[in-house]
């Protein structure tokens, strides 16, 4: 039952006008919560945008109105080590969270919990989309949420009731990912031009939004250039410094 959710995940990019009700979302946020984490730091915080101004400020910074706007529920999950400075400051003490090592922490720990809301979400019947569109804005975001230092918005997550239904997008084969022992980087030889004509085949006849794509040529346009390059910086002034 589980397996079978997880295998049928698809995003969802647009919403009917329902709205989730303050219990259903605390429900799936404690789900979130549920999800095993780093040192138990528990380093997110979540801001559910209710107010139609700031959604729509948010919709617009991080380019993805129609999931944001449409949406049920709109929750900005953010990287927060606010809260664990805030508890050392309690007892007189400083916590120091700026070496790389606490960014995986952090990161790790946001990545986990988001996927714990969307598949509660998923569960109940919800479509759920991850907006990294997020980091297009983070500073004017930060400012509009009024988040503190030590916090950062990583991704939103829009859920709601679909409004449409895509198909699954076909994954690497199991053997791609999967390697017994010792890496095995000659098998991408086949393995790669084999999947690259499976999602082509996947975009041709898919629904909606057909292309011809396979999926060396997206990694390659998506790593092929620097993107979102000003997120170093933000994240340095938000005090997660790489040391
Ligand atoms: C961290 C993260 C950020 C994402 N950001 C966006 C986004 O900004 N806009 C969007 O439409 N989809 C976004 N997605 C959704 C991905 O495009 C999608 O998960 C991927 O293409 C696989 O498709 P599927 O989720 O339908 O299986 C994001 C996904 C993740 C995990």
């Amino acid at each position: 039952m589980t397996i079978k959710l997880l295998t049928s995940h698809a995003s969802v990019r647009k919403y009917k006008d329902v709205t989730l009700s303050e219990n259903e979302l605390h429900e799936i946020v404690r789900a979130g919560q549920h999800a095993a984490s780093s040192n138990f730091v528990q380093a997110y915080s979540v801001i559910h945008v209710t107010e139609p101004e700031t959604r729509a400020e948010l919709a617009r910074l991080s380019k993805n109105p129609q999931q944001i706007l449409s949406a049920g529920a709109v929750l900005v999950l953010c990287m927060d080590f606010y809260r664990v400075k805030k508890g050392a400051n309690l007892l007189g003490k400083e916590i120091d969270f700026s070496l790389a090592e606490h960014l995986l922490v952090g990161a790790t720990d946001v990545a986990l919990f988001a996927q714990n809301i969307a598949i509660a979400a998923e569960s109940k019947g919800y479509g759920i989309c991850y907006i990294g569109g997020v980091r297009n804005a983070p500073e004017e975001i930060s400012e509009l949420l009024n988040l503190p230092e030590g916090v950062a918005p990583m991704y939103a997550m829009t859920i709601g009731v679909p409004d449409e239904a895509n198909e699954v997008k076909p994954r690497l084969p199991v053997e791609a990912i999967i390697h017994e022992n010792s890496y095995d980087a000659k098998k991408y030889d086949h393995i790669i031009p084999a999947y690259d004509k499976t999602m082509n085949d996947y975009y041709m006849s898919r629904g909606s939004n057909q292309k011809a794509a396979a999926w060396s040529d997206s990694m390659t346009a998506f790593l092929g250039e620097p993107r979102r390059t000003h997120m170093k910086d933000f994240l340095k002034k938000r005090g997660f410094e790489f040391k």
